[in-house]
C-alpha cells in the first residue's frame, strides 16, 4: 500500500482514539534511538551472530609480531590496577599528557577508581623530540615506547603494542581501556560501571556498516588486499573501547603478521569477529561526540571526546565540585542531543 497524505490523514482519523498510544510508543522509541539504549539493545543480539570463542583463557605466550619495547613502566603496575586506561598519544601532544596527568590520569590503583593511565608511544623522528620525550617518560614513568615509527599510518601498531605491553606485563589488571589524548574520561564511573560486568567484553560506540574507503587519496584508505568485504564488522570507535583482560588476550592471538589496517579501531574489530567476539554498545561512551560542556555530562557520560587540555581542566574541576550534585534523570538525553561531533586523527566520524 502506497502511504500517500490523504492515506495517512483517513489512518490518523479512523484511528482518532490511539493517538495518545501512538505518540506514547513515538516517543519512546525516539528517546530510545537518541539516547542510544535501542543500539545498547540491539548490540546485545549481536553475538547470537557470532561463533562462541573456543576456550576464555588468555595465552600464555604472547607471540605478537611488534618491534621490541624501549620504555616499559612495569614498577607502574606493581600493584596492578582494576582498570588499566591505554592512552595512545604522539610525541607532539606533551601539553595533552600533562592534562591528563593533572586530571583524570591522577588517580591510581589506591584510588576508588583503581585505575591507572599510562600513554602509549613510538619513536619520534627528531633527535629533538626523542630526547625531550625520554626526559618526560624518565620524569612520570607512565609511558610504553616500542621501536617503531611514531606515525598517524602506525596507529594500529600503537594499539596493538599497548594491549601486547597490558597483557605481558599488567597481568593482574581486569579490565582495559584504550582511548586518545583528547578524550575525557570519567575513570570513576567507569569503573564503578565495570564493576558490574563480568565475561568476555568489548565495549564502546559501536559502528555499524561502514563501508571501507577505497579512494586511495583518503586518510582512512583500506586496499581490498588489506580488507575484502564491501563492509567492516561493527566496531567500538577508538576514542574509547573497553576490553576485558580474556577478550583482549583473544584478540591479540589473531594478529597475522602484517600488513595491517592503519586504522586501528577498525583493525581491533576485524580481529574481534575473527575471535568470536561481539562487540557491545555502551551509550554513556560519548565516541566522537563532544559532550555539552556541563557539570552534569562530565557526571554522566564516560567519555567525551574532543577536549582541549584546558577543556579537559575546567572538566575535572566542574566534575569535582558537583560531586554530590544532583542530575535530572533524563541529563543522558540532553548531553547525546547537544553534543557535537568532533573529528580527529584517529578516528573515523559517522
Ligand atoms: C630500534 O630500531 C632501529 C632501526 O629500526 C635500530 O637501529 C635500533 O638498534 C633499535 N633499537 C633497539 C633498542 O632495539
Ligand atoms: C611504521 O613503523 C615502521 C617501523 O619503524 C617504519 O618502517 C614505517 O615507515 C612506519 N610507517 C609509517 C607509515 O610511518
Amino acid at each position: 500500500m502506497l502511504l500517500c497524505p490523504a492515506t495517512f490523514r483517513r489512518f490518523l482519523l479512523i484511528h482518532r482514539r490511539r493517538w495518545p498510544l501512538l505518540f506514547l510508543v513515538v516517543s519512546v522509541v525516539f528517546f530510545l534511538s537518541v539516547s542510544g539504549y535501542l543500539e545498547e539493545f540491539l548490540s546485545g543480539l549481536l553475538s547470537i551472530f557470532y561463533f562462541k570463542p573456543s576456550h576464555v583463557s588468555s595465552p600464555k605466550v604472547l607471540n605478537v609480531p611488534i618491534p621490541p619495547f624501549l620504555l616499559s613502566p612495569v614498577s607502574a603496575c606493581s600493584s596492578p590496577p582494576f582498570l588499566l586506561i591505554l592512552v595512545t598519544s604522539a610525541p607532539s601532544h606533551r601539553d595533552r599528557r600533562d592534562a591528563i596527568r593533572q586530571t583524570w590520569g591522577s588517580l591510581t590503583s589506591a584510588t576508588a577508581s583503581a585505575s591507572l593511565t599510562l600513554f602509549v608511544l613510538a619513536v619520534p623522528k627528531s633527535p629533538e623530540e626523542r630526547a625531550a620525550l625520554m626526559h618526560e617518560a624518565v620524569t612520570h614513568r607512565d609511558i610504553i615506547q616500542a621501536n617503531f615509527t611514531d606515525s598517524y599510518r602506525n596507529l594500529s601498531l600503537k594499539t596493538i603494542t599497548g594491549l601486547t605491553w597490558a597483557l605481558d606485563k599488567c597481568r593482574g589488571a581486569r579490565y582495559l581501556l584504550k582511548t586518545d589524548d583528547d578524550v575525557f574520561v570519567n575513570t570513576l564511573f567507569l569503573t564503578q560501571f565495570l564493576r558490574g560486568e563480568s565475561g568476555l567484553q568489548y565495549m564502546g560506540r559501536l559502528h555499524w556498516y561502514v563501508t571501507p574507503f577505497r579512494d586511495p587519496d583518503n586518510r582512512h584508505y583500506i586496499s581490498r588486499e588489506l580488507y575484502s568485504g564491501s563492509y567492516f564488522p561493527p566496531y567500538c570507535s577508538g576514542t574509547g573501547y573497553v576490553l576485558s583482560h580474556e577478550a583482549a588476550g583473544l584478540i591479540l592471538e589473531q594478529v597475522g603478521s602484517g600488513p595491517w589496517p592503519e586504522v586501528e579501531d577498525v583493525y581491533v574489530g576485524i580481529l574481534a569477529q575473527a575471535a568470536g567476539i561481539a562487540p557491545r554498545h555502551v551509550a554513556k561512551i560519548a565516541g566522537s561526540m563532544s559532550v555539552p560542556h556541563s557539570s552534569c555530562c562530565y557526571r554522566t557520560m564516560f567519555t567525551s571526546h574532543g577536549m582541549t587540555p584546558k577543556g579537559m581542566q575546567e572538566a575535572w574541576n566542574m566534575l569535582k565540585e558537583a560531586e554530590d550534585h544532583w542530575c535530572p534523570s533524563g541529563v543522558m538525553l540532553y548531553c547525546k542531543f547537544f553534543g557535537v561531533f568532533v573529528e580527529n586523527g584517529g578516528t573515523l566520524v559517522h
